[in-house]
């Protein structure tokens, strides 16, 4: 490279794509790193470069003005970032197949192979690829085999997963536990490219925390790193129904648990379930590689993670029915929160999709609110998940601006997404406006329940012992 500054390009300007590379160009001077984030969507690069980034997240912003026509460019021009870069990330999206063998549990590797057969048409000088989308071990593996197939020049590949998680995206990127680079440590070339990736990092990142490994090794880490997390969740899911019918409390339990040092204290918070884009689609690809080895036990045993999940959805649909004494047609319900997680706007996977849609199928009057969501969004998922078109739906939902506004003249608020306004709500203000018995259900176990009991509403948390007004009758 001589003195030039390294180039580094990125295929994929979304949530993984976008901070990341927002971070290393914040973290790196123009003469040592230049940065092309590139993208199929018009619609995404010219959002990356207006004043309203296409997604949210805590910091961001402030990231991207600063360092956005300094070393952090976006672009469209895939062709010629190819071509100009030294190192490319590959960070396009890797949904779960929707149909076909392996439809439900196996990923879907079209944007992938799109992206690894853009870069051996362009890419004219030998290049450092470095997958970073979530994808199932051996994928390096069919980007190496194209790229050496179609291509006119060298390509080192390397695996770079990444665990930033969404809300904190920035803290992770900028303090990482840990930053791990599968390469091939055998030949010259592959520990070269390990090194330049490990001196992009090493720009921040304390050395130490920087780990090499063998292409597998990392492409699974990431697998198993988000189905522990996940089956923490489940578990302590698990145990919150237990709590509920047998007189203990929940965070109590977490608590108590999570003080051992060996089990430790974070990933403990019971919930209405797991969402997100990472953690089922993750988890049922280790099932699907599992099953691919024959390892069917195993494959079962990650599988009832998300069993669990879906339980844990569908046991608070089936609370917060029989709470309204077993109708809630024609009932306005308040919902709020529909991301999947607070400091999001991200709704995929959310688990409000799926109580909002089996509420719906309750003939429900849902009031919709979430600080970040935007309405479009929940449109099409609802639309999606009901299967109906949005005016068939629009009779039974609205979109409110407040939770306040949610909440007025419903029969129960509905808490699915643990945001902090709904902590700090007037509550007794709220209960005011709201039909009597004013129910609360809170699904992320964030509200005074004693609070909130003597403001006059009958409560339900996930994992506290169940008011005999909400039991199965
Ligand atoms: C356990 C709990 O650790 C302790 O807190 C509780 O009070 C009693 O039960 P113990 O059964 O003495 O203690 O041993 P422990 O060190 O927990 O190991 C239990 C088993 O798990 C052993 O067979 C051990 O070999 C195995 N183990 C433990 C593993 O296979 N892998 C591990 O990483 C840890
Ligand atoms: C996850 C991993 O944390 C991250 O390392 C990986 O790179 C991508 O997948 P993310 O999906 O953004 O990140 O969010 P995360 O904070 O892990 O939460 C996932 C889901 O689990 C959310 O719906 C959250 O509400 C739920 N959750 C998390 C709980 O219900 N309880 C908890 O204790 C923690
Ligand atoms: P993730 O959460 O993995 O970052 P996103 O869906 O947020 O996933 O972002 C993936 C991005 O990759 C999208 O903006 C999509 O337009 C883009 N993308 C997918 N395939 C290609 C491709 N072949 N070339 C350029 N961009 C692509």
């Amino acid at each position: 490279l001589g003195s030039r500054p390294l180039r580094v390009a990125c295929i994929g300007a979304g949530y993984v794509g976008g901070p990341t590379m927002a971070v290393i160009a914040s973290k790196t001077s123009p003469d040592a790193v230049q940065i092309q984030v590139l993208d199929i969507s018009e619609e995404r690069i010219a959002a990356w470069n207006s004043d309203r980034l296409p997604l949210y997240e805590p910091g961001l912003t402030e990231l991207v003005f600063g360092s956005r026509g300094r070393n952090l460019h976006f672009s469209t021009a895939i062709e010629d970032g190819i071509k100009w870069a030294d190192l490319i990330f590959v960070a396009v999206n890797t949904p779960t197949k929707e149909c076909g063998i392996g439809a439900g549990s196996a990923a879907d590797l079209t944007y992938v192979e799109l992206a690894a057969r853009q870069i051996a048409a362009a890419a004219d000088t030998p290049k450092i690829v470095v997958e970073k989308s979530t994808v199932p071990i051996r994928t390096a593996e069919a980007l190496g085999a194209i790229l050496e197939a179609c291509g006119r020049t060298s390509f080192e590949i390397l695996s770079n997963p990444e665990f930033l998680a969404e809300g904190t995206a920035v803290r992770d990127l900028c303090e990482p536990d840990r930053v791990l680079i599968g390469g091939n440590l055998e030949t010259d070339s592959g520990r070269r490219a390990v090194e330049t990736l490990t001196e992009l990092y090493a720009h921040w990142v304390p050395r130490e925390r920087i780990l090499a490994t063998n292409v597998w090794s990392s492409e699974l880490s990431k697998l198993v790193a988000n189905a522990f997390l996940a089956q923490r969740v489940s578990s302590i899911n698990s145990i919150s129904a237990l709590c509920e019918l047998s007189g203990a409390e929940i965070d109590e339990v977490a608590r108590a648990v999570g003080l051992d040092a060996r089990i430790g204290p974070h990933f403990l918070k019971c919930s209405v379930g797991f969402g997100g884009s990472c953690f089922q689609k993750d988890i049922l690809n280790l099932v699907y590689l599992c099953e691919s080895f024959g390892l069917n036990t195993v494959a079962d045993y990650w599988r009832s993670v998300i069993a669990i999940n879906d339980w844990q959805k569908q046991r608070f649909t089936a609370r917060i029915l029989h709470g309204l004494y077993n109708t809630a047609t024609n009932k306005k319900i308040a919902i709020l929160g529909f991301a999947f997680k607070k400091d999001t706007g991200d709704t995929r996977e959310s688990a409000a999709i799926d109580v909002c849609g089996n509420l719906l199928q309750e003939c429900a009057k849902l009031s919709i609110y979430d600080p970040k969501v935007p309405a479009e969004q929940i449109w099409t998922d609802l639309t999606r998940r009901c299967r109906r078109t949005r005016d068939e739906l629009a009779h039974y939902v609205t979109l409110a601006e407040s939770a306040e506004e949610a909440a007025m003249n419903s029969h129960a608020i509905v808490i699915l997404t643990e945001w902090d306004e709904f902590r700090t709500l007037d509550y007794a203000k709220v209960y005011k406006g709201m039909c009597r018995p004013a129910f609360l259900f809170d699904g992320r176990s964030i509200c005074d329940m004693k609070a909130l009991s003597q403001i006059g509403f009958v409560c339900y948390a996930i994992g506290s012992p169940v008011d005999s007004r909400i039991r199965l009758r």
